[in-house]
């Protein structure tokens, strides 16, 4: 049996499968990932300059075009064939959810449903101060403002507005850790799709369901620190390896 035959063996018997997806599965899209050493963001920025609260305070506008500038590599980013063969996962395992750190939205486009966002959403902006409640969601697109100063200010209380992810020491959004909680205390089948498993909580999150008896199941081209507990390492893009696995689950019938 090969690889991705186990693999949709283990998707078969599994009674919950559940998927964490990091930047890996948006590359193919275009998107760059964060520690790829080549044009991974990470190698080229610093992120403590850019992506913690701290940065923000120190200079909005430098961390405001930093996510301008993410915001215009993502938008002419489609769905590679990754995304689409989850969506097809999950229609045909309708319980299925994907966990996501990544802040784009092309698994929602593949046609993925309930998708938990760890890491919030690049297209979204709050008020910094969330002074209306956590979060305060703001439509920039309703205000007027100089755009090469820097964020717009918030209408209620004046504050710089942010991008709504979630930077370097901050809580992840309560709500959807909880919901990614519940899942890994049922869940039978992991499957890590491209994570380098760096980054807290969702790098423990495979070893919780392998603690509990669960299988995971890595897409990865490299080695990751998931690697090591994984059951079964699919080694390749997931955009070749994905579809390849609907295809032997089609051919199981
Ligand atoms: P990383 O950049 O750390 O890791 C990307 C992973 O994707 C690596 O293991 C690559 O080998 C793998 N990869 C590359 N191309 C791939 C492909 N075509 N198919 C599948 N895998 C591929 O990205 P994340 O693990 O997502 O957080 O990073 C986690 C978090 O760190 C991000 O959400 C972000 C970042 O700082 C915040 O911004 C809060």
């Amino acid at each position: 049996m090969t690889a991705i035959q186990k693999a949709a063996k283990y998707l078969l018997e599994a009674s919950q499968i559940t998927v964490l997806t990091g930047a890996g599965v948006s590359k193919e899209s275009g998107i760059p990932t964060f520690r790829d050493a080549l044009d991974g963001l990470w190698s080229q920025f610093d992120p403590t300059q850019l992506a913690t609260r701290q940065a923000f305070k120190a200079d909005p506008k430098l961390v405001w075009d930093f996510y301008e500038y993410r915001r215009e590599l993502m938008r002419p980013a489609e769905p590679n064939a990754g995304h689409y063969a989850l969506a097809e996962l999950q229609e045909r395992f309708p319980t299925l959810r994907i966990i996501t750190q990544n802040v784009d939205d092309l698994h929602e486009r593949a046609g993925s449903t309930n998708v938990i966002r760890l890491h919030g959403n690049i297209a979204k902006n709050k008020c910094f101060a969330n002074c209306q409640g956590n979060p305060t969601p703001v439509d920039v697109s309703q205000l007027a403002w100089d755009k090469s100063s820097g964020p717009p200010r918030c209408p209620y209380c004046g504050q710089p507005v942010r991008p709504d992810v979630v930077w370097f020491g901050e809580t992840l959004p309560l709500d959807q850790l909880e919901q990614a909680k519940e899942l890994l205390e049922i869940s039978d089948v992991m499957l890590v799709v491209g994570t380098s498993g760096l980054v807290s909580p969702s790098a423990e999150m495979p070893e919780i369901v392998r603690s509990r008896g669960g299988v995971v199941i890595e897409v990865n081209p490299d080695s990751s620190m998931i690697t090591r507990i994984a059951e079964l390492k699919l080694d390749g893009a997931s955009g070749v390896i994905l579809p390849q696995v609907v295809t032997a689950l089609a051919n199981k019938n």
